[in-house]
């Protein structure tokens, strides 16, 4: 058997990580400020993480949903006091797009309704409901255009106004686009959502797969407004590289058996790794860290000229060039030897590093940026 070719790869193979590094195979050092989609949260192998989780498996690897497993209620409760969402419920699965399939069709059984709004240049994930959701017409197959959903332009409050109504299932909001470019939805935005669902019936999803975590300086990026939706996702960070993701649901969202379900999610690695990653957030205080470097770099990169604008909030940072951002982030890698990450429709170079890199990997960025651009 050969792999099915859906990546276009880069030359290069890692085999080992440790905090903001990789090394490859050929010993060559990378700094990594793109944690491989946003997924490295509290650093490339924590020794904590390695260890809450070597110890997990000597004890038990996994058994499926049809027994107590306290690890997740130790899970719920720490996600529930680190987030300030210590009344909602979680369910715990797999990846970012189940996750947000599990939201839209607990919406949908909450209200019995089917349309869904979402935004222009969005990304909810590649299965189903969740494809149908995402603008990108190239990710979809016929079997997946079958759902009601519209889409709306980010932060343009009239044309919500003009869509909202009692047939509105749901509406579904990344905290902080992140495929789409880095586009940050205004606060005045997301509490006109928030009271039109509240009006109408209609459930509010932030998705917060790629800006949760702590990723923006606050535990959600919609925490940097004042709005509580009805049902979160979570994925990326959550793991720090272990497969695990959830949804946070409103405690007037009843459960009932069967409702939802899934054969992997909250098995005991999971848990134990999710624990670890909250236990490092909260020891090493990385949501202030994310906050902090975040400013730095944002601040710093302003006055870097060949920069048309940045945008972001903590390490979630977007730096739309004027030259070609694919080049500038290939030679960063090729000759910087630093992993970034782009969005094509905005000609954007994407920073998520891990949450705890300090002043001294964001000035090996700053100054390696400004020689590859002057050298474009
Ligand atoms: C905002 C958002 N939602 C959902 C997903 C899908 O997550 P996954 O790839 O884990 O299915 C992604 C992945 O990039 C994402 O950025």
């Amino acid at each position: 058997m050969k792999l099915f070719d859906v990546y276009p790869l880069f030359n290069i193979t890692p085999v080992k990580a440790s905090g903001a590094y990789i090394w490859d195979d050929k010993g060559e050092k990378y700094l990594d400020l793109y944690g491989g989609h946003a997924v490295i949260s509290i650093g490339h192998s924590h020794p904590y993480y390695v260890q809450k989780i070597e110890e997990q498996l000597h004890q038990i690897a996994f058994y499926s949903n049809a027994v107590q497993m306290p690890l997740q209620e130790v899970l719920a409760k720490k996600l529930g006091h680190l987030s300030g969402y210590h009344d909602y419920q979680l369910f715990l699965c797999n990846s970012g797009t189940e996750a947000n399939e599990n939201a839209l069709k607990l919406a949908s059984f909450h209200n019995g309704r089917k349309k869904i709004i979402a935004f222009k240049d969005s990304f909810h994930g590649r299965t189903s409901l969740s494809v149908g959701a995402t603008d990108d017409a190239k990710l979809s197959a016929n079997i997946n255009k079958t759902h009601d959903v519209v889409f709306l332009p980010l932060n343009d409050i009239d044309a919500f106004e003009q869509e909202i109504n009692e047939e509105v299932c749901a509406v579904i909001v990344e905290g902080i686009q992140g495929v789409g470019g880095i586009n940050i939805p205004s606060n005045e935005f997301l509490k006109t959502i928030s009271q039109a669902c509240q009006k109408h019936g209609s459930m509010f999803i932030l998705d917060e797969v790629q800006s949760g975590y702590g990723r923006t300086g606050k535990f959600f990026a919609h925490q940097h407004s004042d709005v509580a939706p009805h049902i979160i996702t979570m994925a990326k960070g959550m793991g720090n590289g272990f497969p695990v993701a959830s949804v946070a649901i409103h405690p007037d969202i009843k459960a009932s058996h069967g409702m939802l379900g899934t054969t992997f999610g909250g098995n005991y690695l999971a848990c134990a790794a999710s624990i670890a990653v909250l236990d490092v957030i909260e020891q090493e205080d990385l949501i202030t860290n994310a906050e902090n470097i975040g400013n730095y770099l944002i601040a710093e990169l302003k006055t870097i000229s060949g920069i048309k604008e940045i945008r972001g909030q903590g390490l979630m940072i977007g730096i739309e060039t004027e030259k070609d951002a694919k080049a500038i982030r290939s030679k960063l890698l090729s000759e910087e030897k630093i992993f970034t990450g782009f969005s094509s429709g905005k000609n954007t170079i994407r920073l998520l590093p891990p949450l705890n890199i300090g002043i001294t990997e964001a000035d090996i960025f700053l100054k390696a940026l400004i020689k590859t651009i002057n050298h474009i």
